[in-house]
């Protein structure tokens, strides 16, 4: 593997996959601690948090909220909880960079602010809907300027109203967004939900003592409740451990082991997505903590049939997809990968349907590209150059397909893996030795 000043990487082939691993703490539930941690009464340490650069966003904006912390050590955060409606009017604009959770999240708590907040983030953030978000703290309460309905957001927030919410679209972060609002509201309020998301965040509500409740619909909670600090570790992130899922296998005779991985009903689905495809996956020594579930997952080599996510998965392995068109890559020319329902991809950290059909046909797999969703047929891998569009996810996704390719392949845009997962061409070249 050769590393350039610039931003772009070349992975060599290798021929096989072999070790332990620790992925970083998992992003999704690193941004929901930390910012209810910020609204708890009292300190709060928090180990196992993200490495990468969407949770240091969070981070970020919490301090320009206000919010004293410290890093006694490289994963460990302690946070000085101001209690719920306690945060400061912030002097300047509050930057998410490139995280969509950050922003989604964030405008929920600030909403319930009786001040004015100005949220923004990078080129690609900027692209991204916030509708799904502004409507409903609109309907709360709150009043917010985005043009286009896109960031930068500007929220004058004040006295909020529960509301009964149902998303246009699933999705975690409209829902979490909502019910961290309500819970600066009068009254109650509900998120109907018919098709699950990820549900980190009532459980890490339920964590901080907070009274949510959950039904065959949806979840609802009451407002003005307060939230005791906590100690918490955060789990490994499964959407990272995928990577190594795709590596081992896809990679004959490979074998690749995680401890301490987050292993969450709502997130393990691409665990069977993975037995589908034909991988071994043993999931062993599983115990909770702070009602999540964590564990040791081990991937064999045995990728094997074609396989597809259906739409109602969706939601549920949103964050796979390019590690899951990764391993279909590295099948034995012939295989296909279906995904369908699928367009919230479009409006990910990249249109991650267009650049992940243009980066696989690339490297020599023949894409079909639909509005929501893709099929990808293994062809033998030729390597080559690709670009990851500036997505951590795609960068991470080629990188892996790349070992199995007849030549060397160049990622232009690598550098966005530190927005998950920082170290990670190390922890590929460590695992490929
Ligand atoms: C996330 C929810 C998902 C996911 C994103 C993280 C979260 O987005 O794709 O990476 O932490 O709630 P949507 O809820 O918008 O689908």
């Amino acid at each position: 593997m050769l590393r350039t000043p610039t931003d772009s990487f070349t992975v060599v082939p290798t021929t096989g996959a072999q070790g332990r691993v620790r992925v970083p703490g998992d992003k999704s539930i690193s941004h929901r601690y930390a910012m209810l941690a910020a609204i708890a009464d009292g300190e709060s340490t928090i180990s196992g948090f993200s490495p990468g650069a969407d949770c240091a966003a969070t981070l970020a904006c919490l301090r320009g909220l206000g919010v004293a912390m410290q890093r006694p050590a490289e994963a460990t955060i302690v946070i000085a909880g101001r209690g719920v409606g306690g945060l400061r009017v912030p002097s300047a604009p509050l930057d998410a960079l490139n995280s969509g959770t950050t922003m989604r999240l964030l405008s929920g708590i600030v909403a319930g602010h009786p001040f004015r907040t100005m949220i923004t983030g990078d080129a690609s953030l900027q692209r991204r809907p916030m509708r799904r978000i502004i409507e409903p703290l609109v309907r709360m309460g709150a009043r917010i300027e985005a043009e286009g309905g896109r960031p930068p957001l500007t929220i004058d927030g004040g006295s909020l109203h529960g509301i009964i919410h149902e998303p246009h679209v699933p999705s975690a972060q409209v829902k979490s967004g909502v019910l961290l609002a309500g819970l600066h509201a009068a009254g109650r309020t509900r998120v109907v939900e018919m098709i699950p998301t990820r549900d980190h965040t009532e459980r890490a509500l339920e964590a901080f003592g907070v009274t949510v409740v959950r039904d065959q619909s949806g979840i609802e909670l009451e407002g003005g409740q307060r939230l005791r600090a906590q100690r918490l570790t955060v789990p490994g992130d499964i959407s990272g451990a995928a990577f190594w899922a795709s590596l081992a296998g896809g990679t004959p005779g490979s074998s690749i082991e995680i401890d301490g991985v987050g292993l969450n009903l709502s997130r393990i689905s691409v665990l069977d997505v993975y037995r589908r495809a034909g991988v071994q996956v043993e999931v062993s020594e599983a115990h909770e903590s702070a009602g999540e579930r964590v564990g040791a997952v081990r991937f064999l080599f045995g990728a094997s049939e074609s396989f597809s996510v259906e739409s109602w998965e969706v939601p549920l392995v949103i964050d796979e997809i390019p590690a899951l068109a990764a391993l279909a890559a590295m099948m034995p020319p012939g295989h296909a990968f279906t995904v369908r329902g699928a367009g919230e991809l479009r409006v990910k950290e990249s249109d991650r349907i267009s650049a992940l059909a243009a980066g696989f046909r690339a490297m020599g797999s023949h894409v079909e590209e639909y509005e929501d969703g893709f099929t990808l047929e293994s062809r033998p891998l030729t390597g080559g150059a690709v670009d990851a569009a500036g997505d951590h996810r795609l960068a991470m996704s080629f990188a892996i397909a790349a070992t199995r390719a007849q030549a060397p392949t160049t990622i232009s845009g690598a550098l966005s893996v530190d927005v998950s997962y920082p170290g990670f061409f190390d922890e590929l070249a460590r695992l490929t030795r």
